[in-house]
């Protein structure tokens, strides 16, 4: 990959953000997990390498911190071009396009991340310059504007979204590959915790690895930032190296529970249960009760707790599955692996 994006600053590498990018997969190799998305990557990647031609666009969905940036990174550097990152919100103005896109190098990958939150005048010349590699540019207003064609050089548009089905069916059309990146197993997150370990340099043994996988929701981002917590807790009340009970220690004082739910994901049950006997509840009468935002709380928290059997979504609002009543009736005994996951 070309690095023709911003200019790094050495010192910003040290803090958060410095580090996530740091343990960030660079090659499809790198990539743990996802055997589908990275076996249909590799084949169009190849053919596309293959033709020389620039690879048709992509739309990456599916929760926030399951590997979607990464993966846009990931395809310009097994295409071998540049990329050029930028996101929905931030494309104000249909000019704004355009001069992200007349920059593009042949074959470049343009990254738009949240592409669900695009406005309609930027798709709308989003489309041709898609479908043709061609720009139509309004100039002026009224009587004496005039429509300015523009070619562009081939190039790949890689989007990102939490929300496939906020996109416009126009916009999806033009994906050529769609690819949906789901939550990691305890296995695939414990190699992924291991390798952080590796980058940030703390030793650490397999049942600690396994114990923060376990707890980090299916996430890979939650697993890299639990692993942080935890080696400043190994490093404040222990010998700086992370086992399980150095894990788990450090985990309960997070409020991270015997089965990875963190307070908001109880609170959520409990509302449900309690509130709203059990639910139906509808999303924004949940949002309400909760003080938090809608978008949220659909982005966020409900797709693992729907994926881990905790709560429904029926036509009607949400609903807390048998298993939620069961865990919010049998607290976890404390040190206790849970019954549940
Ligand atoms: N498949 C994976 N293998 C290894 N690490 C991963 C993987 N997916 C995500 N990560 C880690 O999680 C972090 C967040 O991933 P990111 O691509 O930013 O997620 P998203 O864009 O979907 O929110 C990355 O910096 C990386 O460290
Ligand atoms: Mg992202």
């Amino acid at each position: 990959m070309k690095e023709r994006e911003g200019v790094v600053n050495p010192r910003r590498q040290t803090d958060e953000l410095g580090l996530e990018v740091g343990l960030r997969p660079r090659t499809l190799a790198d990539f743990v997990g996802q055997e589908e998305v990275r076996r249909n990557l590799a084949i169009a990647i190849a053919a596309a390498r293959g033709r020389g031609e620039s690879l048709d666009h992509i739309l990456v969905h599916g929760p926030p911190g399951l590997g979607k940036t990464s993966l846009a990174y990931i395809i310009a550097e097994e295409l071998g071009v540049g990329v050029k990152s930028t996101a929905g919100p931030v494309i104000e103005r249909a000019g704004d396009l355009a001069a992200l896109l007349t920059n593009l190098q042949p074959k470049d990958v343009l990254f738009v991340d949240e592409v669900h939150r695009l406005p309609t005048v930027v798709e709308e010349i989003l489309y041709p310059a898609m479908e043709d590699f061609r720009l139509d540019i309004l100039i002026g207003q009224g009587p004496g504007a005039r429509t300015v064609k523009l070619e562009l050089p081939g190039f790949t548009l890689v989007g990102a979204t939490t929300r496939a089905g906020l996109l416009t069916p126009a916009l999806r059309d033009r994906f050529g590959l769609m690819l949906r990146v789901d939550f990691y197993t305890p296995e695939e997150l414990t190699l992924i915790v291991r390798r952080a370990a590796r980058v940030i340099q703390v030793e650490l043994d397999e049942a600690g690895a396994k114990e923060i996988a376990r707890r980090s929701r299916g996430t890979p981002r939650i697993a890299n930032r639990l692993l942080k917590r935890v080696r400043d807790y190994a490093q404040v009340h222990g010998d700086g190296r992370i086992n399980r009970d150095c894990a788990n220690a450090a985990l309960t004082l997070l409020d991270i529970d015997q089965w990875g739910l963190d307070r908001m994901d109880r609170q959520i049950l409990a509302t449900i249960i309690h509130k709203f006997d059990g639910g139906p509840v509808g999303v924004e009468t949940l949002a309400a009760a909760l003080c938090e935002e809608r978008d949220t709380l659909e982005d966020v928290y409900e797709p693992y707790l729907m994926q881990a059997g905790l709560i429904k979504r029926t036509p009607r609002g949400r609903v807390a599955t048998t298993r939620a009543h069961q865990y919010c009736r049998e607290p976890a005994p404390g040190g206790q692996q849970g019954k549940l996951f």
